[in-house]
C-alpha cells in the first residue's frame, strides 16, 4: 500500500520545501504527485525550458525517501501560449471563445495547441526518463470529454462521421435525415450541434450521440500522444491519469486503454462506493486514488471539515474497494489563486494537526497490514454493466424528467451494497460468463449482438435483471421497430404493450410476499408471454397488470422491472435473488456501514467502515480475526464512529 499526497513546490519558498518533506515522510508519505500544472514554469518562454526548480524539488524530496509522479502540464496553457495563439482556446455552442483565466482554456483538438503539448511532454520526458526518483506519469489533469464547437472541431466531426460511415448516404440514412428536411448533400453541411432556433437539444439525436463519441475520442486521441512520447522516452515509468469517478462526459473505458493503470479523484460526499468500483471496473484491477479529499472542500466558499476518523475511514473503503495507492489532495492550503479555501492536510499556517495525525495513522496501518493485502482485489458474483453510450443517449432524451442511467446505477448498487453484496460494475463487452448475477441498468441502445450475448448468458444458466427502457433504439440512436423489450423479448417472456410516463406522480406494486413499495417516473405495462408476474400495479387504469417479471429461459432466468421502484424495493428485491442463489454474504449491515472484500487464492480480507458519526453493530456471518488489533473478534462488532475494522476470516 502507498501512502502518498499532491504536492506544489512551485507555490512556496524552497527554504520550505525541506520542512515538508521531511512532515511528509514522517506520516509515511512515499509518494508525492508534482508539477501537473506548472507548464509557465517549466516553459516560460515559447520552447525555453527550465528544469533546475523542479530538479531541486526531487532532490529534496528523494532525501527523504519519497519519489514521485510527474504530471504534463497541460491542462493549465500559459498566458504566452494563448496570447500567441488566441484560437487554441475552446468554443462553446453559441460560438463563444472561452478566454484565459482559470484552467482547460484549449480545445484538444486544436493542432498548435497540440504542438505545444508535444513540446513540452518530450521535453520533459527527455529531461526525466532516466532521474532515479521519478516512478511514473500522470497525463494532463482529469479529461473531459472534448465538447468544443469551434472550426477545427467541426471539421473533425466531419472527417470522424465520414471515416465512420463512408458515404453521406449512408450517414442520411443512419440518422434518418429525412426529418425536418435535414438530408445532407456535402460534408461541410453537417453541423457541430451548435444552438438552433430550437434550443439546445434539439439536434438530431443521432447526431448528439455521435458528437458526444467523437468528442470522447478526441480526448482520448490527445491523450494518446503524450502516451507514445512517455512510453518512448521513459519505458520503465508508468503512466497513469486521473479519473474521475462517476464522472461521464468522456469514455472512460477507451481513455484507459492506453494507460498502465486508471487513478482518480476522489471527493466524496456521501459513500464513494459506487465510484470506486466504477474505476476498478474500467480496467477490471486495482487503481490508485490520485486526489483523495484530507479537509474541506471549498473554492471560494468552504464546506464542513472532516470529522475525526472520517478522512482514514475513507482511505480505508477506497483499499477495500481495490486501491492500490492513496495520494491525498493537497499538502497544505494554498495563499493564492482560486483554490485558497481548499483544505490541505496541513492548513496555511502550516502547523500539523489533527488531519495530519490522522494521515500519519493511515500512514502506519498501511505499513503494518500492507503485506497482508498484497496481492489480494476484490472479486464478486455480481455485475452492473456500465455504459457511456447508454447514459449519454438517456442524457439526450431522457425519456421522463428524473429518469437517468445513474438513478438505476445508484439504487442497484445501493441496494447490493446494503445486503454486503459486492458488485463488480462492468463494459456490456465483457466476458459475462464467471457472474453469477448481471444487472443492467436501461440498455436503451440495444444492438442485436448485444441481446444475443445477453440471451446466451442466460440460456447457458445466467441471472439477469433487465430494466424498464430496454430496446428502445439500435446503437445509433434510432428507434428500433419491434415490440419491446425489442430483442430481449424471447429471453424475458413478455410484451411492452404501453407504457406511462408518469412523472412525479405515484403508483404501487404488490409484490407475491406481500410486500408493497412505491413506484414512480416510468409504468410498462406489461403483457405475459412465457414470464410470470413478480409484482403488480395497485392503481390506475393498469391496476392488476405485471409490473416485474421473471421467466425462465434455457437453464437460467431472467427478471424485468417495468416502473422505477422506491429505494427500499431493492433491497428486498435482490435480496430475495441473492438468497435463491445462494450469493456469498459476508455480514448484516446498518445503513452507513460497509464491507468490502478483497481476496487471493489462500485468504480473505474484509475491510469494514463505518461511515456515519453514530456507533454502529454489524453482524457478520463468519467468526474474524481483526489483523489491526491483532484478536478474534465475535459475530457482533461495535464500530466506533467513522470506525475501521480489518478482518480476516479464519473460514
Ligand atoms: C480536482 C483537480 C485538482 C483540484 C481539486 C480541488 O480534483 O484535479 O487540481 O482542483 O479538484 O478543486
Ligand atoms: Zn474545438
Amino acid at each position: 500500500m502507498i501512502l502518498g499526497v499532491d504536492y506544489y513546490p512551485e507555490h512556496w519558498e524552497e527554504e520550505r520545501w525541506p520542512v515538508d518533506a521531511k512532515l511528509m515522510a514522517e506520516a509515511g508519505i512515499t509518494v508525492v504527485r508534482l508539477a501537473e500544472f506548472a507548464w509557465s514554469r517549466l516553459e516560460p518562454r515559447d520552447g525555453e525550458f527550465q528544469f533546475a526548480w523542479l530538479d531541486r524539488a526531487l532532490e529534496v524530496v528523494s532525501a527523504h525517501g519519497i519519489r514521485a509522479v510527474l504530471g504534463t502540464p497541460t491542462a493549465a496553457p500559459p498566458a504566452w501560449l494563448v496570447e500567441k495563439h488566441p484560437d487554441i482556446v475552446p468554443v462553446d455552442a453559441w460560438r463563444r471563445p472561452l478566454g484565459f483565466g482559470a484552467r482547460l482554456h484549449r480545445c484538444l483538438a486544436n493542432p498548435t495547441f497540440r504542438e505545444h503539448s508535444r513540446a513540452v511532454t518530450t521535453a520533459m520526458a527527455r529531461h526525466y526518463a532516466q532521474h532515479n526518483a521519478v516512478l511514473g506519469w500522470q497525463t494532463d489533469n482529469e479529461l473531459t470529454g472534448n465538447r468544443c464547437y469551434c472550426e477545427v472541431c467541426a471539421g473533425r466531426f466531419r472527417g470522424w462521421l465520414q471515416h465512420k460511415y463512408g458515404a453521406l448516404d449512408v450517414l442520411n440514412r443512419t440518422w434518418g435525415t429525412a426529418f425536418w428536411s435535414q438530408e445532407y448533400s456535402a460534408w461541410p453541411q453537417v453541423p457541430l450541434p451548435w444552438q438552433t432556433a430550437c434550443g439546445p437539444m434539439a439536434h438530431n439525436p443521432s447526431l448528439m450521440l455521435d458528437y458526444y463519441r467523437f468528442a470522447s475520442d478526441i480526448t482520448v486521441e490527445f491523450q494518446r500522444e503524450q502516451v507514445r512520447i512517455l512510453r518512448k522516452h521513459c519505458p520503465e515509468h508508468f503512466v497513469t491519469h486521473n479519473f474521475m469517478g462517476l464522472h461521464d462526459a468522456i469514455n472512460y473505458y477507451d481513455l484507459a486503454e492506453d494507460l498502465d493503470f486508471v487513478s482518480w479523484d476522489n471527493y466524496p460526499e456521501s459513500s464513494a462506493a459506487l465510484p470506486h468500483d466504477v474505476m476498478r471496473g474500467i480496467q477490471g484491477r486495482s487503481f490508485w486514488v490520485m486526489e483523495e479529499k484530507c479537509g474541506h472542500a471549498g473554492w471560494n466558499t468552504m464546506g464542513p471539515i472532516p470529522r475525526p476518523g472520517q478522512v482514514r475511514a475513507w482511505a480505508w473503503q477506497a483499499v477495500g474497494h481495490g486501491a492500490e495507492a492513496i495520494v491525498f489532495f493537497r499538502w497544505r492550503s494554498c495563499r493564492s489563486g482560486t483554490e485558497q479555501f481548499w483544505q490541505g492536510i496541513l492548513n496555511h499556517d502550516a502547523v500539523p494537526g489533527r488531519r495530519y495525525r490522522e494521515v500519519a495513522q493511515v500512514g502506519r496501518e498501511f505499513r503494518q497490514v500492507g503485506p497482508e493485502l498484497d496481492g489480494t482485489a476484490p472479486r464478486n458474483d455480481v455485475a452492473i454493466l456500465y455504459s457511456y453510450d447508454q447514459i449519454w443517449a438517456l442524457q439526450i432524451q431522457p425519456q421522463v424528467p428524473g429518469f437517468s442511467f445513474a438513478l438505476w446505477l445508484q439504487r442497484y448498487h445501493e441496494g447490493l451494497h446494503r445486503l454486503g453484496l459486492g458488485a463488480d460494475v462492468v463494459s456490456p463487452a465483457t466476458d459475462l460468463s464467471p457472474y453469477k448475477l448481471v444487472v443492467c441498468p436501461p440498455l436503451y441502445l440495444l444492438s442485436d449482438e448485444l441481446a444475443a450475448r445477453l440471451d446466451r448468458y442466460v440460456s447457458n444458466g445466467g441471472h439477469l435483471v433487465v430494466s424498464a427502457r430496454t430496446g428502445v433504439k439500435n446503437e445509433n440512436n434510432y428507434a428500433r421497430s419491434e415490440t419491446l423489450p425489442g430483442p430481449l423479448a424471447r429471453t424475458l417472456g413478455i410484451a411492452v404493450e404501453d407504457y406511462d410516463a408518469i412523472g412525479d406522480r405515484s403508483n404501487a406494486i404488490g409484490l407475491h410476499d406481500g410486500a408493497r413499495f412505491k413506484v414512480g417516473l416510468w409504468c410498462d405495462i406489461l403483457r405475459l408471454e412465457g414470464a410470470e408476474a413478480a409484482a403488480r400495479y395497485l392503481h390506475d387504469f393498469y391496476a392488476g397488470s405485471p409490473a416485474i417479471t421473471v421467466s425462465r429461459h434455457g437453464e437460467g432466468r431472467a427478471w424485468y422491472i417495468g416502473t422505477v421502484p422506491e429505494e427500499r424495493f431493492f433491497r428486498h428485491f435482490l435480496g430475495g435473488i441473492a438468497g435463491e442463489l445462494r450469493l456469498r454474504r459476508v455480514a448484516d449491515l446498518p445503513k452507513g456501514v460497509e464491507v468490502a472484500c478483497r481476496e487471493d487464492e489462500e485468504h480473505r480480507v474484509l475491510v469494514l467502515t463505518n461511515l456515519t458519526g453514530q456507533r454502529q453493530t454489524v453482524r457478520l456471518h463468519d467468526p474474524c480475526e481483526d489483523i489491526l488489533a491483532k484478536a478474534i473478534v465475535g459475530d457482533n462488532i461495535v464500530l466506533d464512529p467513522f470506525g475501521v475494522r480489518l478482518l480476516r476470516t479464519t473460514s
